[in-house]
């Protein structure tokens, strides 16, 4: 619809002011408050100055010559000369039927389709999966889905940090204390590797003997020495399968393709960066000098792409990563997942890699930057003891949690139910619990993590949602009706307000999932569900369904159903799943 509105405001504007304005946006919107009626076109104030007339005389100017094909009620021009556009209802109506025939529930394809990466989730080999890294994969695992089921080819990369100084470190230590890890699956839990890493880089810093085989260790395991390679590996595995265990319970799908991966490719970016005269050489470092980024001293900051004892940086991989994924991958939007603590080492890649001419004009690479998770008093999330938590025992606990609310709640609705169905609700409610309090949340600012706020059933939270679909899933139930026959034929009639406004609401799926796709802000579709399920328990409050005369009756069984739909739809691109009861 607003595509719609948008085209006929630009063929008013060239017919009232000629083709220059052919390339002008007509900022047509959806309405700042609906008692200005459903869209606004915003664009006379802001060509007053180019075309010297008072806005309002430019509103009434373009009015005259929209084409409105009879969809819209008369328009209407308010306050310094905005225009307000209110569809009519049985247009509403058409549109309504439209979107129930369809399998994506009106969510149109892009235009074109390519290649696009996601690089997300991203953990570091032998460290903690943190937090930080469960934020990255809940909302880089929402993008993907949100640009998959817009029809482009996603490639979902973990770039894992499988690579660098820390191995030969841990190596090393590993060879005294504990020898078996470095030949034997399975000899450690990843919690002990983390502790053993934790005390070789103790070890590291203060002993210079253990610092010099730490390194000839770095130049086994470069050299590719079997033996070394044969540690790495197994210390990889260990680490991955931890990893596994949180994508298995969340259910994400990503492909490994770890720093190690560019390793062949390193030195080539030393050659490239010589080759377009930007790399200095710098007290022994190889490095370009930035624009824009400044020492203490005002002085241009260098990134430094190869270190004076040769070694390669996180930057340099991710130079690497980022002409392999141009070249070979064929992508045009680059994508990345991670704390906004990695803005300017992003930023940073990204200048030095269009000065090397690395990135055609068609590519984009976008930082998707987020904030910290923060415990409820606003400090670092620990454990009682103070220890970091381990992510499987935080999404545990959330379970844990749904299922004792659950419990509560079966008691005093005196039901009875399953273990089977208590246990899978509550995971369900759990998980989705979680990954909707991250969701919902602007990313780019920190949030408080909160397990009664997050399990709550009461306002923007994931059991909020999931138990519209059931609600609805009880209609059904109730009324013996089968919502698959429902047929898509059935008129729409709107009786009451609350029918018209949810059914408005309903219609704004694409626009929302178009604007995620450019701001790549999941929380802009949380909040269109959030106020869809409100509106939608408005209609529920004011409209019987099944005790309506049998006309009015299937046509709200029609929008009760949609809505249920756009629920299962917008919640499955958050990678949460409905339940049918709960
Ligand atoms: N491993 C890094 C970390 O834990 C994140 C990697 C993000 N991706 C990238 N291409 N640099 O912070």
């Amino acid at each position: 619809m607003i595509d719609k509105l948008r085209n006929l405001f630009t063929s008013a504007l060239i017919q009232a002011f000629g083709d220059e304005l052919s390339s002008i946006d007509p900022l047509v919107v959806p309405a700042s408050n609906p008692k200005f009626g459903d869209y606004q076109c915003n664009v006379a104030l802001s060509l007053a100055k180019t075309l010297q007339q008072p806005p309002r005389l430019i509103a009434q100017t373009i009015i005259n010559n929209v084409k409105l094909d009879n969809f819209c009620e008369p328009l209407e021009i308010a306050g310094p000369g905005f225009i307000n556009i209110k569809i009519k209802p049985e247009y509403i109506a058409k549109k309504i039927k439209l979107a129930y025939q369809d399998d994506y529930l009106g969510i149109t394809k892009s235009d074109e389709s390519y290649n696009i990466i996601v690089d997300f989730s991203s953990p570091n080999i032998a460290k903690e999966m943190h937090v930080g890294h469960l934020r990255s994969t809940i909302i880089g695992d929402s993008i993907a889905r949100i640009l998959e089921l817009r029809g482009y080819n996603v490639l979902r990369l973990n770039h894992v940090g499988d690579w660098g100084t820390q191995f030969g470190m841990l190596i090393n230590y590993l060879r005294t204390e504990k020898p078996e890890v470095l030949t034997t699956a399975n000899a450690v839990e990843i919690g002990d590797l983390v502790t053993l890493y934790k005390q070789a880089k103790i070890k590291f810093d203060q002993d210079l003997d253990f610092q010099e085989q730490a390194r000839q260790e770095v130049v086994k395991l470069q050299s590719k020495d079997p033996e070394s390679i044969k540690a790495w590996q197994l210390l990889c595995e260990q680490s991955r399968r931890e990893f596994e265990i949180i994508y298995q319970l969340l259910d994400i799908k990503l492909t490994e393709r770890g720093e190690s991966f560019y390793n062949p490719f390193l030195q080539d970016i030393i050659t490239d960066l010589e080759d377009a005269n930007i790399l200095t050489e710098d007290q022994g470092a190889k490095c370009v000098f930035l624009d824009g980024f400044v020492n203490k001293e005002g002085n241009p900051l260098p990134l430094i792409v190869q270190k004076s004892d040769g070694g390669y940086n996180y930057a340099t991989t991710d130079l690497a990563a980022l002409k392999y994924r141009i070249n070979e991958d064929k992508a045009r939007r680059i994508i990345y997942v991670t704390d906004a603590g990695q803005s300017n080492h992003f930023a940073q890649v990204f200048q030095v890699a269009k000065k090397a001419n690395f990135i055609p004009e068609n590519v984009e690479l976008v930082h998707v930057p987020f904030g910290l998770v923060l415990a409820e008093d606003g400090k670092k999330i620990k454990t009682r003891s103070g220890e970091t938590i381990r992510l499987k025992d935080l999404l545990d606990e959330a379970v844990n949690r749904a299922k004792l609310d659950l419990q509560k709640r079966l008691q005093t609705e005196e039901r009875n139910e399953t273990e089977d169905f208590i246990n899978q609700v509550s995971k369900i409610v759990g998980l989705s619990a979680v990954k909707y309090a991250d969701l919902s949340q602007n990313r780019t600012t920190d949030y408080k993590f909160s397990y009664d706020k997050m399990l709550s059933l009461q306002g923007n939270t994931a059991p909020y949602l999931l138990y519209v679909y059931v609600r609805v899933q009880g209609i059904s139930r109730k009324g013996n009706i089968d919502l698959n026959n429902l047929n898509s034929e059935t008129p729409i009639i709107f009786t009451q307000d609350s029918e018209l406004v949810l059914a408005k609401h309903l219609l704004q799926l694409d626009f929302i999932i178009k604007e995620v796709e450019k701001d790549l802000l999941p929380n802009r579709l949380c909040l269109y569900l959030f106020e869809l399920s409100q509106k939608f328990n408005q209609f529920y409050d004011q409209c019987p369904i099944l005790q309506a005369e049998e006309k009015i009756k299937l046509s709200r069984l029609v929008l009760a159903d949609l809505t249920a739909k756009v629920i299962k739809l917008g919640l499955s691109l958050l990678g949460i799943s409905v339940l049918e009861r709960m």
